[in-house]
C-alpha cells in the first residue's frame, strides 16, 4: 500500500513539473524518417537548441549515412523530366564520354542519342603523339567536318540538348560541329560536357556556340570518365 501511494505522489510530482516534455519531443525526432530534406533537417536542430540534452540524440541523425549527400538531386529529376523533353547527345570514342552521358539520360529521363561516325576512329587515329594521325589532321583543320552516320530523327520535339564529347587539343572534337550545324537548334536549350584526362572544359564548346548562336547556351562542365550520377545531376540541377 505504501508502495501504491509513493507511486502516485512520483507521478503527481512529474505531472507538474512538465518532466515527460522531452519524451514527445524525442518521439517526434525518433519518428523522422531518414530520408529528411533539408528544410526539415533545419526544423530538428532548431528543436535540438531549445532543447540541449537532446544534442545528442541529434548528433547521431545528422550524421546518419542514409541521408543523400544532396537531396536536391532527386528533385530536379522529378522537376526537368516532367517538364520538359530532353535529349542527351554525345560522341566517345573510347566511352568515357558515353559513361557520363548515360548517367545524365538515366538521371534525367532524357533520350540518348550517341554520335557515331561514318568511319569509325581506330587507335591510330588517337594517337594524338603523331601529328599526321588522323584525329591530328582533323584538328589541325576548323573546316574539318567527319560525316555522322544517321541522325535524330525527331530533333523539334526536344527543349533542351545536353551535348557530350571528350576534350581533344583543348577544344571539342571536329565531329561536333558536323552535329551542331546540322540542325536547326532555335528556340532551345543547350548545354555542353566533356570527359579529358586533365584539361578543363575552357572554351571547348566555342565552336559550337557560335554555329548554333539562335540557342540559349548554358554553363558547360567536365567530368572525369568515373563521375558518378549525382555529380552530373549536380551539375545539371545548377545551371537550370
Ligand atoms: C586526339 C586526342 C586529343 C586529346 N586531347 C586532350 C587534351 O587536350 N586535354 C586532355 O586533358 N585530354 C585530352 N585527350 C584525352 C581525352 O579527352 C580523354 O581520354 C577523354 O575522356 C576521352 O573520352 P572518350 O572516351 O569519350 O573518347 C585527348 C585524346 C585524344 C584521342
Amino acid at each position: 500500500m505504501k508502495k501504491f501511494f509513493l507511486i502516485v505522489a512520483i507521478g503527481l510530482l512529474c505531472g507538474l513539473s512538465g518532466c515527460g516534455e522531452n519524451s514527445v519531443e524525442n518521439s517526434v525526432l525518433e519518428n523522422t524518417p531518414a530520408q529528411n530534406s533539408t528544410a526539415e533537417s533545419v526544423e530538428i536542430s532548431t528543436v535540438a537548441e531549445t532543447i540541449p540534452e537532446m544534442e545528442i540524440s541529434t548528433t547521431e541523425l545528422s550524421s546518419d549515412t542514409s541521408l543523400p549527400e544532396n537531396p536536391e538531386s532527386d528533385t530536379l529529376q522529378t522537376e526537368l523530366s516532367e517538364e520538359t523533353d530532353i535529349l542527351v547527345a554525345y560522341f566517345s570514342a573510347t566511352n568515357n564520354t558515353e559513361s557520363i552521358a548515360q548517367k545524365l539520360a538515366d538521371g534525367l529521363g532524357a533520350d540518348l542519342y550517341e554520335i557515331t561516325p561514318e568511319q569509325p576512329y581506330t587507335a591510330e587515329d588517337l594517337d594524338y603523339n603523331n601529328s599526321e594521325c588522323r584525329s591530328s589532321v582533323e584538328m589541325n583543320d576548323p573546316s574539318a567536318r567527319p560525316a555522322i552516320s544517321g541522325s535524330v530523327e525527331n530533333m523539334e520535339q526536344y527543349d533542351v540538348v545536353l551535348i557530350g564529347y571528350p576534350i581533344w587539343w583543348g577544344e571539342a572534337p571536329r565531329i561536333m560541329s558536323t552535329f551542331i550545324e546540322s540542325y536547326d537548334f532555335s528556340g532551345k536549350t543547350l548545354a555542353a560536357f566533356c570527359t579529358s584526362a586533365s584539361s578543363g572544359f575552357g572554351s571547348s564548346d566555342s565552336a559550337l556556340r557560335e554555329s548554333a548562336n539562335s540557342a540559349t547556351w548554358l554553363d558547360g562542365q567536365r567530368f572525369s570518365a568515373s563521375a558518378s550520377e549525382e555529380d552530373v545531376l549536380v551539375w545539371a540541377n545548377s545551371i537550370f
